[in-house]
């Protein structure tokens, strides 16, 4: 039997960096379904589909294949067989997720991929439902957030390490928005299962917030 993690939480909380710093010192796969989501908001903005219709986006889900691969240890994202791992991580295709991931019909095509994944092998998974609908029976589910503040300064280093520019207020809205989308849509909304810990890591550094999922981890399996 696989073991699973699932680790839920807001946008910018660190979920990527921590679940796959984990995976890797269990020896475990990490996926990252906000990826998956993201590959599908290209896709609908590569082919000109009206997001504001439900019915057009169900229309359109048969055309896009989403799949994953392991390269060297990271995650790879393929949108009908092109690899969309750079472009899935501008803000528009993190928009264009959070507003399509809304959608049933989506989330369902996407949850079926991610429980097969799961069923097979030992798996960290972060994402905003993977403990609540996706992998409801987790041995270990991390609820991980941070403060709005601290999330916005995270990302706005991040920004400025790359060269760009950044807006400091700008970012911390736009965080505000999401979380807000990601919480208040009708289906599989961002909320921690009652079973999750809760982790805040705003006043922890990634180090520290690893040890304390891996401990836990190696006490449930
Ligand atoms: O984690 P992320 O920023 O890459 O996710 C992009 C969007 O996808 C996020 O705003 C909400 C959505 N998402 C989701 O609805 N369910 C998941 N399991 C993962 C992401």
């Amino acid at each position: 039997m696989s073991f699973q993690i699932a680790i839920d939480g807001p946008a910018g909380a660190g979920k990527s960096t921590v679940a796959k710093r984990v995976a890797a010192e269990l020896g475990f796969i990490y996926v990252d379904t906000g990826a998956m989501y993201r590959a599908m908001g290209l896709y609908f903005l590569d082919n000109g589909v009206d997001t504001d219709d439900e019915a057009a986006v169900n229309a359109s889900l048969d055309g896009a294949e989403v799949t994953l691969e392991i390269v060297d240890g990271n995650q790879v994202v393929f949108l009908n067989g092109k690899d969309v791992n750079g472009r899935i991580r501008t803000e528009e295709a993190g928009m264009m997720a959070s507003k399509t991931s809304a959608y049933a019909e989506n989330r369902k095509k996407l949850v079926a991929m991610q429980q097969k994944i799961a069923a097979s092998q030992n798996v960290v998974m972060d994402g905003r439902d993977i403990g609540t609908v996706v992998l409801p029976d987790a041995p270990l589910k991390i609820y991980l957030t941070a403060s709005t503040r601290t999330r916005a300064e995270r990302r706005y280093k991040e920004l400025l390490e790359k060269g760009q520019e950044a807006d400091l207020a700008a970012i911390e809205k736009d965080i505000e928005q999401r979380d807000y989308q990601d919480m208040h849509r009708e289906h599989s909304p961002l909320r921690r299962a009652d079973d999750a810990v809760l982790v805040d890591s705003s006043d922890l550094n990634i180090d520290e917030v690893v040890q304390k999922i891996v401990t836990y981890a190696k006490e449930k399996m």
